[in-house]
C-alpha cells in the first residue's frame, strides 16, 4: 500500500518557552489585550492536529514566560537543551515557540552557537490562540513543516512568521500588533505555503556549524548594555554601565552610529579601562554603520557593528567575549556572523 512507501516522517521536538503563540484573551476581539504564556506546550500541539501529516511531533516545556524577560542564564539553559536534541538521532529538526518581543535575539544567538544542520526554526504569533484570525497555529503548522524539511538544512537559524522564512540572523520584529511585525533588511528566505518550503535565497555569514563559538564550550555570556543615542543624550547611562561592570557597550546612536561630541570623552574613558566600545545605530532598516566613518574607530580602537541592529550586536558582543578580548578579533567577528 502506499503507507508501506510513505519515506517516515521527520522527527521534530517543540520546545515552548511561552510568549503570545501560548497567549489567551478574555474575549476573540482581543487581538492585542491578553496574557502571554499561559497555554502549555501540548495544548498547543493538540490544537493544530494537522502538525502530524508533516512530522512526528513532541513537546517540551522549558519556559513559560513572555520574551521580554528573557534573561542571559535562560538563553543559555535553552541552547544547551537545542544542542543536547540536535545530537539526537531521533532528532531530525527543533521548533522553537517563543514570544515575539526578544525572538530575534534569541534565533540570532542559536545561529551563533548550536552546532549542526539540522533546521532549527523559532516562531511566534502577534495575536493570542483566542483571537479572531489568530496567526499562532499557522505560524506552528509552518515552522513544524519547515523543522521537516531537507532542504531547510544548513540554513542557520530560521524564523517562520506570516507565511515567510527569515533567516535568524536578519529578522528583526519591526512592527508592533500586526502579523506582519517580522521584516529582514536584506529580504526574507523563502516562503511555506501549505506546508510546502519555497527558497530564493541562503545566507552567506558564517553560523551553526561553521561558527568559531560552541555553546557546549560557553559557560556564562559577557554583560553588554546597550544605549540610544539622541539629542542632548547624558552620559549617565555610560557611567552607570561602566560602574556595572559591563565587558562591552553599544551605542545606539542617531544616523550611521554617530556619537555626540560630549558623549565621545566617556566613551574613550569606557576604552581605557578595556571595555568594548561598539558602534551600531538606531536606524535599522538597512545600510550599515560604515568603519571610520563618522568616528575615527582606528584612532579610538572602537568596533562597529556592521549591518547588526543593537540588539543583536549585544548578542554577538556577549558571545564573541567568551572568546576574545581583543579589539581588533572583535571586529572580524563582526564583519563574518
Ligand atoms: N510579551 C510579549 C512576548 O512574550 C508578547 C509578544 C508576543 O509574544 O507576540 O514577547
Amino acid at each position: 500500500s502506499s503507507t508501506a512507501f510513505a519515506d517516515a516522517k521527520s522527527k521534530v521536538v517543540i520546545l515552548a518557552t511561552g510568549g503570545t503563540i501560548a497567549g489567551a484573551g478574555a474575549t476573540a476581539a482581543n487581538s492585542a489585550t491578553y496574557q502571554a504564556a499561559k497555554v502549555p506546550v501540548d495544548k498547543l500541539i493538540a490544537g493544530v492536529p494537522e502538525l502530524a501529516d508533516v512530522a512526528d511531533v513532541r513537546g517540551e516545556q522549558v519556559f513559560q514566560i513572555a520574551s521580554e524577560s528573557f534573561t542571559n542564564e535562560q538563553l543559555m539553559t535553552l541552547g544547551k537543551r537545542v544542542s543536547a536534541l540536535a545530537k539526537q538521532d531521533d532528532v531530525d529538526g527543533i521548533v522553537i515557540t517563543h514570544g515575539t518581543d526578544t525572538l530575534e535575539e534569541t534565533a540570532f544567538f542559536l545561529n551563533l552557537v548550536v552546532h549542526t544542520d539540522k533546521p532549527i526554526v523559532v516562531v511566534g504569533a502577534m495575536r493570542p490562540g483566542t483571537a479572531l484570525s489568530a496567526d499562532g497555529m499557522l505560524n506552528l503548522y509552518d515552522a513544524v513543516a519547515v523543522a521537516a524539511a531537507k532542504d531547510a538544512r544548513s540554513k542557520g537559524v530560521l524564523v517562520t512568521m506570516n507565511d515567510e522564512i527569515q533567516s535568524g540572523r536578519d529578522v528583526t520584529k519591526a512592527i508592533n500588533i500586526r502579523t506582519e511585525a517580522f521584516k529582514s533588511p536584506w529580504g526574507a528566505l523563502g516562503m511555506v505555503v501549505e506546508g510546502k518550503s519555497y527558497w530564493f535565497r541562503a545566507p552567506v555569514k558564517r553560523h551553526t556549524t561553521s561558527s568559531e563559538f560552541d555553546i557546549d564550550k560557553i559557560e556564562k555570556l559577557a554583560p553588554v548594555e546597550v544605549a540610544y543615542g539622541y539629542g542632548n543624550m547624558s552620559e549617565a547611562a555610560y557611567r552607570a554601565f561602566d560602574k556595572a561592570g559591563v565587558k562591552a557597550v553599544i551605542h545606539a546612536g542617531t544616523g550611521n552610529g554617530s556619537v555626540a561630541k560630549h558623549i565621545v570623552p566617556v566613551l574613550q574613558e569606557l576604552r581605557g579601562k578595556g571595555v568594548q566600545v561598539i558602534r551600531s545605530a538606531r536606524v535599522t532598516s538597512g545600510g550599515f554603520v560604515l568603519r571610520n566613518a563618522e568616528q575615527p574607530d582606528d584612532k579610538y580602537d572602537w568596533v562597529v557593528s556592521h549591518d547588526l541592529n543593537p540588539q543583536k550586536a549585544r548578542i554577538l558582543a556577549a558571545v564573541a567575549l567568551t572568546r576574545t578580548q581583543d579589539s581588533k578579533e572583535l571586529q572580524r567577528i563582526f564583519w563574518e556572523y
